[in-house]
This record gives C-alpha cells, sequence and structure tokens, in this order.
C-alpha cells in the first residue's frame, strides 16, 4: 500500500512553548490512524498544521508526494485533506442543507459539482451519508450535539477529501450517539478515505484503527497496535494509567 502521508520531524513553538516536537509519521492509502495523549500533548495542533492553520517551525509534511508546507488552509483542502473541529463550528444561522452547500461550493466543488450532479444534489446526498436526512431544513443552532458532530463530518465530506482529519468526533456524545456515528466511520474507511482520528474514548477508538500514534509534551512516545499500546509502558505512565483505561476491546 502507498503512502499518501508523510509527516518528518514535525514542530511547532509557541514562544518558548514546544508543542509539538519532531513528530515524524507517515500514513499508508486507506489507513486509518488513531492519535492519543493527554490534554495539550499537541494533537490538534498537528491537526492545525497538517490544514495550514498553523506554520511549522521545522519539519516536513508530504501530501502524495507534494510538499504542503506553507500552503493556505483552503489550498490544502483543495488538495483532498479535509478536518473537523473539536469544537463543531457551523454557521449557526443557516440550515443545516446551507452548511453543507457552502462547504461544497467552496472548494473545487463549484466546478466538480457541475459535472457530477450539481451543488444541491451533492449536499443531499453528503447529509444523507451522516444520517442527516430530513434535518436539511432545521438551523444549525437547533441541532442536538450528535447531529451537530455529524453535519461537521458532512461539511468535511463535501470537500470531496482523501484524507479526512477527526478531532475528537466522539467527545460530548453518549454511548448511543458514539455507537450510530462510529459505523458511519467505518464506512468512510471502506470507501477509501484516509482517516486520522484523535479521540480520548478509547475503547471506541480502538473498534477503528489498528495504529496508535501517542503523543506526550509535544513529542510521539508511541506508534503501534493498540495491544502493543497497553503493554507499553510510557504510554501507561504518560496517559493510561496502571490498570485505568482499557485499551484493548476483546
Ligand atoms: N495557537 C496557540 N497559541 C499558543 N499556544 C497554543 C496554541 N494552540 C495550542 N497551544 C498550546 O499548545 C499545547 C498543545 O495544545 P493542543 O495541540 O491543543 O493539545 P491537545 O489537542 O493534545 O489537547 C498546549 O499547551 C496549548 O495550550
Ligand atoms: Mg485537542
Amino acid at each position: 500500500m502507498g503512502t499518501i502521508l508523510e509527516v518528518h520531524d514535525l514542530t511547532k513553538y509557541f514562544g518558548g512553548l514546544g508543542a509539538v516536537r519532531n513528530v515524524s509519521f507517515t500514513l499508508h492509502q486507506g489507513e486509518t490512524l488513531g492519535i492519543i495523549g493527554p490534554n495539550g500533548a499537541g494533537k490538534t495542533t498537528i491537526f492545525n498544521l497538517l490544514t495550514g492553520f498553523l506554520k511549522p517551525s521545522r519539519g516536513m509534511i508530504t501530501f502524495r508526494g507534494e510538499s504542503i508546507v506553507g500552503l493556505k488552509p483552503w489550498t490544502i483542502v483543495n488538495k483532498g485533506i479535509a478536518r473537523t473541529f473539536q469544537i463543531v463550528r457551523p454557521f449557526h444561522q443557516l440550515t443545516t442543507f446551507e452548511n453543507v452547500t457552502i462547504s461544497c461550493l467552496s472548494q473545487t466543488g463549484a466546478s466538480k459539482g457541475r459535472k457530477d450532479g450539481g451543488v444541491e444534489e451533492k449536499s443531499g446526498k453528503f447529509l444523507e451519508s451522516v444520517g442527516l436526512s430530513g434535518k436539511e431544513g432545521m438551523l444549525a443552532k437547533d441541532l442536538s450535539h450528535g447531529d451537530l458532530k455529524r453535519l461537521e463530518l458532512a461539511r468535511a465530506l463535501a470537500t470531496e477529501p482523501e484524507l479526512l482529519l477527526l478531532d475528537e468526533p466522539f467527545a460530548g456524545l453518549g454511548l448511543q450517539e458514539i455507537y450510530s456515528l462510529s459505523p458511519l466511520i467505518q464506512k468512510l474507511s471502506q470507501e477509501g478515505h484516509s482517516i486520522i482520528i484523535i479521540e480520548h474514548k478509547l475503547r471506541e477508538l480502538m473498534k477503528l484503527v489498528k495504529r496508535v500514534i501517542t503523543l506526550n509534551f509535544g513529542e510521539k512516545i508511541a506508534d503501534g497496535t493498540p495491544e502493543e499500546l497497553s503493554r507499553d509502558e510510557k504510554v501507561i505512565q504518560a496517559y493510561l494509567g496502571k490498570g485505568g483505561q482499557t485499551l484493548v476491546t476483546v
């Protein structure tokens, strides 16, 4: 399997704070990778660096063989990387449908859309794919938290990404909502998307990934299967705690 994303020596300082330091990893085409670690470990900062919201202090990011360091966020979206945010941020006064339509229009989607059936049709399709059919006309501000997470995903999908970055997709959701969102992420993976998921809900995360990176104080301290991590002393010390969270679900 080919490599879709290569990150080498990625480093970001905020003043004296090394939020991300010397992080290297690769993502294979079609792989779903997890990123875990304590609050403040640098997880979201990595997404901000990958998507051009922040510029690295040092390091290399190669997407499909091409450096994307220094590119603007919208250029990176057009190259095929989309993200969701830890804190959802839809346009609250617009409808569910309008929120997705804007994402469709704001990319190459505008030209692509005309070719493959029009933006409205596509918006409907993306809403359906995340299970929001029937709620097209609701204002985003009136959606439940679970539905907002779905809308967030639909907006990311509307940019037709190859690589999808999900920042805590399960945060704030009850188990039932997680159980209905999780198969959706699985489906996206089966359809061929490459995915990186930051998540604290480890049991649920481990159902979706075969490999996980652990960050602590900005550094990558482990990279392996859920089982390997659950036995890794550094990961236990930094994050899992002794006899604390269970990584492996079976
Ligand atoms: N834009 C910023 N300016 C200054 N400090 C930041 C900024 N973004 C994140 N940080 C700091 O960088 C560290 C890593 O943050 P973050 O990547 O959000 O962690 P995580 O997502 O793992 O909880 C934290 O100490 C945070 O306060
Ligand atoms: Mg975060």
